[in-house]
């Protein structure tokens, strides 16, 4: 396994570009299940969860080709319905599979995925809204078996304005007969995307970005070519890269409108943020001041910037508060920043957090992908070594990431753990 090698106390300067959005890539490459024509898609990035989801279209029949951030789907002739465990537990968007699935071929049986290390994380919002929309679902053995001949257009009103649940109803809905209407959706831009390429395939969809979507039903979708948003978790942790080592980083790709709470909260700390046509730069010469954060569906403070918000506030002046509202066990970075010589204590949903002049280097565990993000940041601005290890869950999500903060001036090296 590898590791990260992470020497701290370099104040990291220059340009860093920002990749395609994993969360983007997901939705959109599962999208391409619903119709036969080719969907050539651009600017994906080369992480793993992006090359398992195209494994799990390749086994259930999609053609893949292309290299690199390009590739084109083909989905004319898919011979299976099933996302078997072995893909679903390594990944949980492989859910998105289960919409496009069954409005398409009228039939699924995807994985249901357990929880994870930050939550429980039900699909039973998932479920119910398909449910409404007339299939016939049945949890069996661990999977979820789902049978419609034809889906139908109804209201549906979300219990909570889940991100991959919004993403699969208004998949699952462009094929179905009728209209019908999302309410309480979510509003994140990864959305907006994948209603872009769905819109570019012949879907009709109204109200993207608001909380109500409606969507009116069509035969099939035809064929496009879409390129993915940037990353704006990548963006976000670029830039707190930036604040933490007291840097002048300008992260190209940045797209602010984006950004929700993140850049209110970062200019609270103190830094210095100026918008540009391409991009954001981020520059700290004072002390950071700390802020108090909570995480919310967007536009507020995002959950996967939580780590790394929590990582800038242990060397932030006074004391911050940083509430999670999403995931109720999204902080097992906690521990690992103690090793770090950080002061936290956790109350429930609330981190108190007071912050030190600084942190001091120590071996590490990732746990999830956004809290080894929070520990890389954590070990840019220590003193003296930081190694972290199960680094597989940055390469999940982050693309190459040593790579990238190493052209910022960072001492950064990735290694093969010595067992
Ligand atoms: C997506 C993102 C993830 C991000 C999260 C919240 C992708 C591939 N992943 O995950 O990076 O951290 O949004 O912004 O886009 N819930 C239920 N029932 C459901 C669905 C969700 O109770 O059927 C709960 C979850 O347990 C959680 C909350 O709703 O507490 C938010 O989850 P959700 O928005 O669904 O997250 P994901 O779509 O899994």
């Amino acid at each position: 396994m590898d590791q990260i090698r992470i020497i701290g106390g370099t104040s990291l300067t220059g340009t860093v570009d920002v990749g395609g959005a994993k969360n983007a890539a997901l939705p959109i490459l599962a999208a391409s299940l619903l119709g036969s024509g080719d969907c050539e898609i651009e600017y994906l990035p080369q992480v793993r969860d992006v090359s398992t989801m195209i494994k799990l279209l390749q086994l259930l029949g999609v053609t893949a080709q292309g290299q690199g951030g390009t590739i084109t789907l083909n989905a004319k002739n898919v011979q299976s319905v099933e996302a078997p465990y072995e893909l679903v537990k390594t990944m949980r968007a492989s859910i998105l599979s289960l919409g496009p699935l069954l409005a398409r071929l009228g039939e699924a049986k995807v994985s249901l995925p357990g929880g994870c290390a930050i939550g429980t994380r039900p699909v039973n919002l998932h479920l119910k809204g398909l449910e409404m929309m007339g299939a016939d679902i049945h949890v069996e053995h661990g999977y979820i078996e789902a049978k419609a001949s034809r889906l139908r257009g109804t209201r549906i009103d979300l219990d909570f304005p889940t991100v991959t649940g919004t993403e699969n109803l208004i998949m699952a809905a462009c094929l179905a007969e009728g209209t019908t209407s999302l309410h309480n959706v979510a509003r994140e831009p990864e959305i907006g995307d994948l209603c872009a390429f769905l819109g570019k395939r012949g879907a009709k969809i109204y109200g993207v970005g608001t909380d109500t979507i409606s969507i009116e039903g069509v035969r099939e979708l035809h064929g496009a070519r879409h390129r993915v948003m940037p990353d704006r978790v990548e963006a976000g942790t670029y830039l707190m890269a930036g604040a933490i080592t007291g840097g002048d980083v300008f992260v190209r790709g940045c797209v602010t409108d984006h950004m929700g709470g993140v850049l209110k909260k970062l200019q609270e700390t103190g830094v210095e943020l100026t918008e540009e046509p391409d991009g954001v730069r981020i520059c700290r010469k004072g002390i950071l001041r700390s802020v108090d954060v909570k995480t919310l569906p967007y536009p507020g403070f995002p959950t996967d910037l939580q780590a790394q918000m929590m990582a800038l506030m242990s060397i932030a002046d006074g004391t911050s508060v940083l509430t999670e509202t999403i995931f109720e066990g999204r902080f097992l970075h906690v521990p690992e920043l103690h090793r770090m010589g950080a002061s936290i204590e956790v109350d429930g949903p609330h981190a108190v957090i007071k912050g030190k002049p600084s942190l001091t280097g120590a071996p590490v565990m990732a746990s999830d992908l956004r809290a080894s993000a929070g520990l890389v940041l954590a070990g840019l601005a220590a003193e003296g070594e930081t190694v972290i290890s199960r680094v597989y869950h940055l390469d999940r999500g982050y693309e190459r990431l040593e790579e990238k903060f190493g052209a910022l001036g960072a001492n950064i090296r990735r290694v093969r753990e010595v067992l």
